[in-house]
């Protein structure tokens, strides 16, 4: 099924609900999505004074847990809603973040950053939103220096059966309507089961890192499988 809405596009829904996404992602989530971030911080390589690059940024949240690791230097954190930078903007400046996180806008699928610049690249819930993954994959291999790392969170449907079933049922009978809901909004959440669902997980991703040129590419899953974490170095 086709969405009513070209995924180049996808931003500006985010500009329409940008002073919501934080209340709204905590509800859907059940709050599930602090545990996903920190899970994604501890897969950091032990490296002193990393420059990271967070794609798809949105309002700051994966860029602000990474500051907690005192290994992390810097973070640039980039997205192409301004509604949502500009949501994440006002969050640094509450938390005095201001120095050590830059936020700018721009499109994952075609960095303005010089090759082999950052120690590590993290993208949250973002690539499932962008039309060209694989682009989007091999520009995040280009800007990584050697050593680097690549984390991606994403969502995922569960192994098991039974659980699948259930997530399934939330997914395209319960999400949609909160989401109406709170959002006020009648495209970002009605969708989402189905961009989740056509979205290649697991191993089929992997595949795409390791196309894209990724080494020692893998995946854990979170929360009975509904969410993974998949990362893969530049060597
Ligand atoms: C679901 S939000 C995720 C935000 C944040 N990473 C998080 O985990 O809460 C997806 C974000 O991807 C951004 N986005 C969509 N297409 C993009 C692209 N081509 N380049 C950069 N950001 C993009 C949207 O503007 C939105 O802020």
């Amino acid at each position: 099924m086709t969405l009513p809405y070209a995924k180049s596009d996808s931003y500006k829904i985010f500009n329409d609900i940008a002073g919501r996404y934080d209340l709204i992602n905590t509800v859907l989530s059940g709050g599930l999505h602090r545990i996903w971030r920190r899970e994604l911080r501890r897969k950091l390589h032990a490296m002193p004074d990393q420059l990271i690059l967070d794609l798809a940024t949105g309002t700051a949240d994966v860029a602000i847990e990474l500051t907690r690791d005192s290994r992390v230097d810097k973070v640039i954190g980039v997205d192409l809603s301004e509604g949502m930078i500009a949501i994440g903007q006002t969050k640094l400046h509450r938390l005095g973040l201001e120095n050590r996180i830059q936020l700018q806008t721009g499109d994952a699928q075609k960095l303005s950053y010089k090759s082999n610049r950052f120690d590590a690249a993290t993208m949250s819930f973002g690539i499932r939103n962008v039309p060209d993954v694989d682009a989007c994959l091999s520009e995040i291999y280009r800007v990584l220096k050697p050593n680097g790392r690549a984390l991606i969170l994403e969502f995922a449907l569960p192994r098991s059966r039974f659980v699948r079933s259930l997530h399934l049922f939330y997914l395209r009978n319960i999400l949609p309507g909160i989401g109406r809901l709170l959002s006020g909004h009648g495209t970002a959440y009605t969708y989402l089961n189905q961009t989740i669902e056509e979205f290649p997980y697991g191993s089929n991703f992997v595949g795409l890192m390791a196309k894209a040129g990724f080494q020692n590419a893998g995946f854990q899953s979170l929360t009975f499988g509904i969410v993974n974490l998949y990362w893969g170095d530049k060597v």
